[in-house]
């Protein structure tokens, strides 16, 4: 079976880009599960329920999160209705919402776990001892795990998938915004790759308007980060294949679509 999984997306661009290729790259890969990052979703930050429906709607079967999930108030009235919304697994006990869900996939089921790293992000809990626990309750029902492992660190990236090599099916990282050259499967079957990019503005500075954030590099002044809204658009995102027997992955192939990569179906 196949997993898709599309990088960040950030505000209206990126949600157009959904729309428009989520349809074709499902003819083109034929994926059992589609998962979306979308803790850009609504303007740069933060999502809302209209538009974690419309992800469901246009094909998604998860939407996970990362730093920016409480970035729209909004969240905490559906957050903990919403099914198929991942946050951080790493909050403290009793944060709203969930971090783990069981998709079923012909006879079997896929664990989709959202988890965020701590380097150069705000200090919540130890995902690495967090991650034990969710990998042991996932295990009871399904030996296939997907992570979305939200993180600013290539570092803490790569010592997360080492950490969960032949544990976890697939270790696929997010929040740079910048796709790295990376995916392999590590020596017990994890695939993984340190960031699959991000889905939106392609002229921007990862994904925000460029005037802004060159200000703030040449004076240092607080200034306020808006997403590019016009010009050209990309969409970042890997397919990962999996040997549901085994419980490992057997490929992980990155996707990348923009004027300088352009989509062949
Ligand atoms: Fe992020």
């Amino acid at each position: 079976m196949k997993v898709l999984f599309i990088g960040d997306v950030v505000g209206a661009p990126g949600r157009e880009m959904v729309k428009e290729y989520l349809p074709k790259l499902k003819d083109k890969y034929r994926p059992s599960v589609t998962i979306i990052n979308g803790e850009n979703a609504a303007a740069g930050k933060g999502i809302t329920e209209k538009i974690y429906k419309s992800f469901l709607e246009w094909g998604a079967q998860v939407i996970t999160m990362g730093n920016h999930t409480w970035a729209k108030k909004e969240i905490f009235e559906f957050i903990d209705e919403a099914k198929y919304l991942l946050r951080p697994a790493n909050y403290p006990e009793g944060t709203p919402g969930k971090s783990l869900v069981f998709i079923p996939v012909n006879n079997l089921e896929i664990a989709v776990i959202n988890i965020q790293g701590r380097t150069f992000l705000p200090a919540i809990d130890d995902p690495f001892r967090k991650i034990d626990e969710l990998i042991e309750t996932a295990k009871k029902r399904t030996p296939l795990i997907f992570i979305d492992f939200h993180g600013e660190a290539t570092s803490e990236k790569q010592a997360f998938a080492w950490y969960l090599d032949g544990r976890a099916t697939a270790v696929v990282g997010t929040h740079t915004h910048v796709q790295t050259a990376d995916e392999r499967i590590l020596d017990k079957g994890t695939a993984y790759i340190t960031d699959v990019g991000m889905t939106g503005p392609y002229d921007g500075i990862l994904g925000v308007e460029r005037g802004a954030v060159l200000k703030q590099f040449l004076t240092n002044l607080p200034v306020r980060f808006e997403v590019l809204k016009e010009g050209k658009r990309q969409l970042n995102g890997c397919i990962v294949t999996i040997d549901e027997k085994q419980g490992i992955a057997t490929g992980i192939e990155r996707i990348i679509i923009n004027d300088d990569h352009p989509f062949f179906s």
